[in-house]
């Protein structure tokens, strides 16, 4: 089928927290501390946010890449829904994968110096309660993880890739069948088809090929099968972090994996993307600017990072037994050299959050702010 132009949003990692459950007291503050992500402000932002992409009547496609909610929480999860149900209300097509932190937590909230367990959600329900943002439309469902193919306008279609159930990020293997499969019938038909996948395939940046979660189990060996099938393009998260990253095949095949940050943290990313009849895609990142929340006089950006650096230095410094001493490195300018350092890995080149890419060529270009 000729591809028909097609424009999207995609943002990823809402981690919405209902703040009924509870969301202040000595524990909150203990555990916020150790978040670049908020908790508490999750709905102002993701409000703000969705004000944002209704009011925006030339795109009506969002993808969301998974970890809708803090923990798993059920009543996170249905005021979530709520939430999507409003979108769609407003003219939105939506389509989302579920990731590792929407179910089979031990779900929690707080009060006072403590945590208090609340209800939380069985993985094998997450399917069900979205079952409007995906599945309903889908043209393709794997059965045992829920995958499913939409056709998102003439020419294209969305592989979501579900999640693992285990809860392990062990890998395709379980349905790499089912996806090359998906691959190989969108090419009979002359269809442009891309991936969306919470966890990255790719490393977002060298450093975190160290770093257990930071992609699926064995993903370069999965990149290169996928790409060698004719998948080029994955869209994932989980990292909180913007980077676009490419493997080349010996056969002349490439995949990108491009990772995107939350929209609750620092990178607070809103990618809006467009793929034209010639399969070259561009793509943009703006932000919540705004948002209801006492701020303390910052910035929307300004909060986010001081946010990511609180928590990226709390890191630090609490590796340091001695008290006086890690007070004293913290005011240091070694200090900061190092947190600016995670927070320009993890914030991205400009490249990462603007370029062009041609997925017949693999070749691509930054756009211009
Ligand atoms: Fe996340």
């Amino acid at each position: 089928m000729i591809l028909e132009p097609l424009r999207f949003y995609l943002i990823t990692d809402l981690h919405y927290f209902e703040n009924s459950l509870g969301a202040e007291g000595e524990a909150y503050e203990a555990r916020s501390l150790t978040d670049q992500k908020c908790i508490a402000e999750t709905g102002a932002i993701i409000d703000s946010a969705f004000a944002q992409l209704a009011a925006d009547t030339q795109v009506n496609n969002i993808l969301i890449a998974g970890d809708m909610t803090f923990n798993g929480e059920a009543e996170s999860h249905r005021a979530m829904i709520k939430k999507l149900d409003a979108l769609q209300a407003a003219g939105k097509r939506i389509y989302m994968i579920t990731g590792n932190h929407d179910g089979d937590h031990e779900a929690y909230a707080f009060s006072g110096a403590n945590r208090i367990d609340v209800e939380g959600t069985a993985r094998e329900e997450l399917p069900n309660l979205y079952y409007e943002y995906g599945w309903k439309d889908a043209i393709a469902v794997e059965s045992r993880r829920r995958c499913y193919v939409a056709q998102l306008g003439d020419g294209v279609r969305l592989l979501g890739i579900y999640h693992n159930l285990d809860d392990d990020n062990s890998g395709f293997e379980d349905i790499m069948d089912w996806i090359l499969a998906q691959v190989a019938d969108a090419q009979r038909c002359g269809d442009l088809i891309f991936g969306m996948a919470h966890v990255p395939i790719l490393p977002g940046a060298p450093v975190l090929t160290r770093v257990g979660d930071a992609t699926i189990q064995g993903g370069k060996g999965i990149a290169r099968r996928l790409a060698d099938a004719g998948l080029a393009l994955m869209f994932t998260g989980h990292m909180h972090m913007q980077s676009i990253n490419k493997l080349a095949t010996k056969r002349g095949k490439f995949l990108f994996d491009i990772c995107t940050g939350s929209l609750v943290g620092g990178p607070c990313a809103i990618r809006n993307i467009s793929i034209d009849e010639n399969r070259v895609m561009r793509l943009t990142t703006g932000t919540v600017a705004d948002f209801d929340w006492d701020r303390r006089g910052m910035t929307a950006e300004e909060y986010f990072v001081w946010r990511f650096d609180r928590k990226i230095g709390h890191e630090i410094l609490s590796k340091i037994k001695n008290k006086q001493l890690a007070c004293f490195l913290g005011k240091g300018k070694l200090f900061r050299f190092v947190v600016e350092r995670v927070r320009n890995i993890f914030y991205g080149k400009e490249l990462d959050s603007r370029a062009a890419i041609d997925l017949r060529t693999g070749a691509v270009t930054q756009l211009p702010t």
